[in-house]
């Protein structure tokens, strides 16, 4: 009768277990890097979402007016939201600010698998500091949340927009043929960038040099191209970090990417992403940097950094790689045989339940095989079966589901037989 709007889902009970399963291996991640969790709103003003992007975003905006004619978008991400929160309430407290979120965004993309209209993003920000240790340790956490959740396969690039600005600016490029040529840098399309730098006027030889640095691994080759010393911060700074990631941190599994260029405008500095190679094409599970959007916002311009963690698609590169995720299971289902034995097997129920117990009862009194039944539909570990003989001697009867053993137990040693 009524169809899902394109590019969002449903999400069974089963795969709730799984999404809850995730979050909390990435909450206690977070927690355990010293953020803590923050929350915004669901949509926002318009203008806090075009104020660095200009009319450009709009394509990718769900926007609308509300009934006092106000301009609002529902949240693309949320950097520029938290951002805002730290302006308006947060600028006056100790530095460095650590903050993490989980959220869901709306961007109105083509949806295929990984890619969706509706998704939920993790993710943080610190503020107040670009130390190397700084930066080493946020790139850290996001390839730690990510290996933490289980996901096998990670490739972590790690590239810097500053240095990317310097190759170009070596090269003559005017901001406007920068801007032509970053789209398809993003996506890798080498020939191409060769046919646009020769329209640009460069010769042969030096647009395929460029091309060459692109496609860098090595930082000693950009290091060795770059003539312009006020860079040559950036590129020590970068090698600290490096240094820190591997030595100290333990992530020697990265690469430098000169190519990452990143979608969104506030970025400057040190950029990384993470991809899961078993998506495919929509394999980019982690994105984030060094950005500029304080002073924009009207605050007091404070270093920042941070990164997103697209959480559908960390789902499901955990089924791609055929993860297996614990399955919940209920402690204890309990089956009263008899209408006159409902008051005290509610009574037994809201005593387990109040020990901590996960326990459900039957309520629609159909007879012990289909409660059963019932019962092993649920997962339920065990049951506790409720009849006049038991009561006569102030116990109840356990079945363990796994086994199929059934043992009487006094009414006052339930939760420590179960235990
Ligand atoms: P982003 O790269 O646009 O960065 O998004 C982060 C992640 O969200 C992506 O790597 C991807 O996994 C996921 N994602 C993006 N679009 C979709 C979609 N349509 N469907 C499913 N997943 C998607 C940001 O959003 C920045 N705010 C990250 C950041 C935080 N930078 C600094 N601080």
């Amino acid at each position: 009768m009524f169809n899902l709007p394109r590019g969002t889902r449903d999400f069974s009970s089963k795969e709730m277990q799984k999404r809850r399963y995730i979050e909390e291996i990435m909450r206690s991640t977070f927690n355990s890097y010293g953020y803590n969790e923050i929350q915004t709103p669901t949509f926002e003003t318009l203008e806090l979402f075009k104020a660095k992007s200009g009319q450009e975003i709009m394509e990718e905006l769900y926007f609308f007016k509300d009934k006092g004619n106000r301009d609002l978008a529902l949240r693309p991400e949320l950097t520029a939201p938290v951002i805002r929160f730290y302006v308006d309430k947060l600028q006056m407290e100790p530095k460095p600010i650590k903050l993490f979120y989980f959220g869901n965004c709306y961007r109105y993309d083509r949806p295929q698998k990984g890619r969706y209209r509706e998704f939920r993003q993790a993710g943080c920000e610190i503020i107040g500091t670009n130390s190397p240790q700084a930066y080493a340790e946020l790139i850290t956490l996001a390839y730690k949340i990510l290996e933490n959740s289980g996901v096998a396969d990670l490739k972590l690039n790690i590239g810097n927009l500053t240095i990317l600005s310097s190759i170009f600016n070596q090269y003559k490029l005017t901001r406007d043929q920068q801007k032509y040529l970053i789209p398809l840098i993003d996506k890798s399309l080498f020939d191409d960038i060769l046919i646009a730098l020769k329209d640009f006027g460069i010769k042969s030889a030096d647009a395929e040099n460029l091309i060459d640095l692109l496609q860098s691994t090595d930082l000693k080759t950009i290091k060795n191209f770059l003539k312009d010393d006020s860079v040559k911060n950036e590129i020590e700074q970068l090698e600290q970090t490096l240094r820190l990631l591997e030595k100290a941190f333990g992530i020697k599994n990265y690469q430098i990417q000169m190519n990452i260029v990143r979608g969104l405008d506030y970025y400057k500095g040190i950029v990384f992403e993470i991809e899961a190679p078993i998506l495919g094409a929509e394999k980019q599970l982690c994105g984030g940097g060094a950005y500029e959007l304080i002073s924009l916002f009207g605050g007091r311009e404070a270093p920042s950094a941070g990164f997103a963690i697209g959480f559908d698609r960390t789902i499901v590169a955990l089924e791609s790689e055929n993860y297996e995720f614990p399955i919940t299971k209920l402690d204890i289902y309990v089956i009263p045989l008899g209408e006159d034995i409902i008051e005290i097997a509610i009574q037994i129920v809201q005593t387990l339940r109040n020990k901590g117990f996960t326990v459900d009862l039957d309520l629609l009194n159909r007879g012990l095989g289909k409660s059963l039944k019932y019962a092993s539909s649920l997962n339920a570990k065990n049951v506790i079966i409720i009849g006049s003989n038991e009561i006569e001697q102030d116990s109840v009867t356990i079945r363990d589901m796994e086994t199929g053993k059934q043992k009487l137990i006094k009414i006052k040693d339930i939760a420590e037989f179960i235990c």
